[in-house]
C-alpha cells in the first residue's frame, strides 16, 4: 500500500485538482499528521507473533492425554507385552505360582509334627506310628492330607504295629502351601519315595471336608486303602 494513500492529507483536498501542491502543509500542519500518524497501528507484516493460547490449551492437552495413555497401556515397558502367550502364561500360574518345597517342609515338620512323630519319622513305639516308609504316607497323597488336616483317632496299624492314639487336627491351623510341603516332605524323607503334593489338593480336600472331626483311621482307610505290597 502507498504510505500516500494513508495520508489524512489525502482526504483533505488542500492540494489543487493537478496532484502538485504549491507549497505543501505547514510545519504545524506536519507536526500533527506525524502525531496522527504514529498513533495508528502498524501494517501486518510477516514474522513471529505470539501462539494463540488455544493451541497452547490443545498443545498441553494432548501432551497430557498421552502421558494417561502411556501410563494406563505401556505394560511397564514390559518385553512380554508383545507376547500374545504371556496372558495365558501367566493365567495358568501366575508369578506366585506354588512349587512343593522339601525344605520348607522339613521345617514345618520339625515344628508341627516331630514332637510326636520324631525328626527321625521313626516315631515312637507304643504311642506314636512311624512315618518312615510308612504305607499310609505313600501311594494316594489324599489319604496324608485328611490325616494332617482333620486328624487322627482310633486304632490304627502301621508296619505291622497297633497303634490306638489321637493325632490332633493340625492342618486345621496351617496354609494349604505349609500342608503341601510338610506333605512333600514327608513323603520323601527317610527313604519315602512319594509324589510331591501341591496345594491346590490341599485347598480342595480342605473345602471338600469341611469341618468334621477326627477320622477314624479304618474310615480313612475305606476312603483311601493302602496300596497292594
Ligand atoms: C500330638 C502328636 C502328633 C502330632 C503332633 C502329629 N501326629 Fe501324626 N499321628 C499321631 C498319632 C497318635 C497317630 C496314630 C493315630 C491313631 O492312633 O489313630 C498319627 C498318625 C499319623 C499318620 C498315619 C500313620 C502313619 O504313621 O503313617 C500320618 C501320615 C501322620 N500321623 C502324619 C503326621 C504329620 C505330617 C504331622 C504334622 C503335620 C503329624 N502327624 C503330627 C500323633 C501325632
Amino acid at each position: 500500500m502507498n504510505d500516500r494513500n494513508r495520508h489524512p492529507d489525502n482526504n483533505r483536498n488542500r492540494r489543487g485538482p493537478s496532484g502538485a501542491g504549491s507549497d505543501g502543509p505547514s510545519d504545524g500542519r506536519l507536526v500533527e499528521v506525524h502525531s496522527q500518524l504514529s498513533r495508528d497501528k502498524d501494517e501486518p507484516t510477516e514474522g513471529f507473533s505470539l501462539t494463540p493460547i488455544l493451541i497452547v490449551f490443545l498443545f498441553c492437552g494432548f501432551g497430557f492425554w498421552a502421558g494417561l495413555y502411556i501410563t494406563r497401556n505401556s505394560a511397564e515397558f514390559s518385553p512380554s507385552a508383545f507376547d500374545l502367550n504371556a496372558p495365558k502364561a501367566a493365567a495358568a500360574g501366575g508369578p506366585v505360582a506354588f512349587e512343593p518345597d522339601a525344605a520348607k517342609g522339613e521345617k514345618l515338620f520339625l515344628a508341627n509334627c516331630s514332637a510326636c512323630h520324631q525328626a527321625t519319622g521313626l516315631g515312637v513305639p507304643g504311642a506314636f506310628p512311624p512315618l518312615a516308609k510308612s504305607p499310609w504316607v505313600a501311594g494316594s497323597e489324599e489319604r496324608m492330607i485328611k490325616a494332617i488336616l482333620a486328624g487322627l483317632a482310633g486304632e490304627i496299624e502301621v508296619l505291622g504295629a497297633k497303634y490306638n492314639g489321637n493325632m490332633p487336627n493340625i492342618g486345621a491351623g496351617l496354609k494349604d502351601a505349609q500342608v503341601a510341603n510338610i506333605a512333600t516332605y514327608v513323603r520323601q524323607a527317610w527313604g519315602n519315595n512319594a509324589e510331591p503334593v501341591m496345594d491346590t489338593k490341599v485347598a480342595e480336600i480342605r473345602k471338600a471336608i469341611g469341618n468334621r472331626g477326627q477320622y477314624n483311621p479304618a474310615d480313612l482307610l475305606k476312603e483311601h486303602p493302602l496300596q497292594a505290597k
